[in-house]
């Protein structure tokens, strides 16, 4: 039997800095996403909380709260262990892509729900659309059959994983209360948890092109989000990554998908392989796959024929050519010198204005958009050469994305080292 509680009184109350209850907490929650309680109540008890916090046990009851909102997958008929990784968002971040194939080609299966790109950070569905005839809408049954068979399916979450947290985030996005750890970890959380995984690793990201700017508050988000899986008796670990310039060499929807298929031939950038075998290995481990070669899988074609199988499950051609966009544009050196910045917020915002990405939800994204990087973080450079090349298909967007871009490069003496992995969180 569900308590009727006054909404004003929960503002309130939260407003005051007071604790809320379970109840209370299942009472909102439940009320908003039936439409029981406005936006306006909603957004003021954002901000509430927003400017007051949440302890422990409020963020385990908001995160159960979105979960119940909707339904929770189950894997019980599947034969093989399960496991998902999730990245807070970056700009270059392929990981999930390659590494969905590599730990798949253990024998462990990876159910992954991705989300679409907004803003300056690129999203995994979009990317993966990029190959021609791939889709990302694909039923339960299908779901399971795909795991069974090929090991990793890379799908569009259903309407009915955490609908409470669809609502509440998209009032958030209007109302400034996004960047809040609370809030974030129990939205993440609430989609990871009722996506059903046994195990999860998260990619805290932390930079400029990253949600979280400094490694304080990475940090927090992870603890949280470890806690809450863990607390949820998902085992669940963190890894707090780099974002202060782009993952790899490529940034855009077909141009990651290319990367990617390096990194399945046994290349790609050091980073990205770096990370992918790291992720990796933190998967197989959960999933009680112990000491596993994962370099070897990426160069001995293992994984590379997982991902070609997982393409043709979702209707894909792995053969096919992908799009390439039909407009170029060279960045070049001004003096000779070593790339000291090569920012990854001004090149995310850069690819994003060249049309990798959407303005608002249900644009359309061009495939072949995107940022090609010659000459990363570190590279010695001479007046003249070639650091990035542009892509698009709407040439008169070149300017508006190079006001983003030139900023973000600067030339000195030296560069500053860059460290990869910050933290593990377990
Ligand atoms: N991603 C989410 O899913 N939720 C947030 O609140 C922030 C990032």
């Amino acid at each position: 039997m569900s308590q009727h509680f006054d909404a004003v009184d929960v503002i309130a109350a939260k407003r005051d800095g007071r604790e809320l209850s379970t109840a209370e907490t299942n009472y909102v929650i439940a009320a908003y996403t039936r439409g029981k309680i406005g936006d306006e109540q909603f957004a003021a008890l954002n901000m509430a909380i927003y400017l007051n916090g949440m302890t422990r046990r409020e963020i385990v009851d908001w995160t159960n709260a979105m979960i119940d909102s909707g339904t929770r997958m189950t894997y019980g008929g599947l034969s093989k262990v399960t496991t998902d990784k999730h990245s807070t968002g970056g700009v270059g971040d392929k990981l999930s892509l390659p590494l969905g194939s590599l730990v798949a080609s253990f024998g462990v299966a990876v159910p992954m729900l991705s989300g679409r790109g907004l803003g300056h950070t690129g999203g995994t569905l979009d990317k993966l659309e990029a190959i021609p005839g791939f889709t990302v809408d694909i039923d339960s049954t299908r779901m399971m059959q795909v795991l069974d068979e090929v090991g990793v399916i890379i799908a569009a979450a259903g309407a009915d994983l955490a609908p409470a947290d669809k609502r509440i985030y998209a009032l958030r996005d209007i109302t400034a209360t996004v960047d809040c750890v609370p809030l974030i970890a129990s939205s993440i959380m609430s989609k990871k948890i009722a996506a059903g995984a046994d195990s999860l690793v998260f990619d805290v990201k932390v930079g400029t092109g990253a949600f979280m700017k400094n490694l304080d508050q990475a940090r927090e988000l992870g603890r949280t989000m470890v806690d809450l899986g863990n607390d949820a008796g998902v085992t669940t670990r963190a890894l707090i990554t780099d974002m202060n310039t782009p993952l790899g060499l490529k940034i855009g929807n077909a141009l990651e998908i290319e990367e990617t298929l390096d990194v399945l031939a046994g290349g790609g950038p050091a980073d990205v392989v770096e990370l992918t075998c790291r992720f990796a290995r933190e998967m197989l481990e959960m999933a009680g796959v112990a000491d596993a070669d994962v370099e070897a899988a990426l160069k001995d074609g293992r994984a590379m024929d997982t991902w070609r199988a997982m393409v043709k499950a979702q209707g894909g051609d792995p053969d096919a050519p992908l799009p390439k966009a039909t407009d170029t544009h060279e960045v070049v050196a001004e003096k000779d010198g070593v790339i000291s910045q090569l920012d990854a917020l001004a090149l995310g915002v850069g690819s994003w204005r060249l049309g990798a990405g959407r303005a608002k939800k249900g644009d359309p994204v061009q495939a072949g958009a995107g940022i090609e990087i010659h000459a990363p973080l570190g590279t010695k450079v001479r007046a003249g050469q070639k650091i990035l090349t542009l892509h698009t298909d709407t040439p008169e967007r070149f300017e508006h994305a190079l006001e983003a871009i030139t900023p973000g490069i600067t030339i000195s003496e030296d560069a500053p080292e860059r460290v990869l992995v910050h933290d593990r969180i377990a």
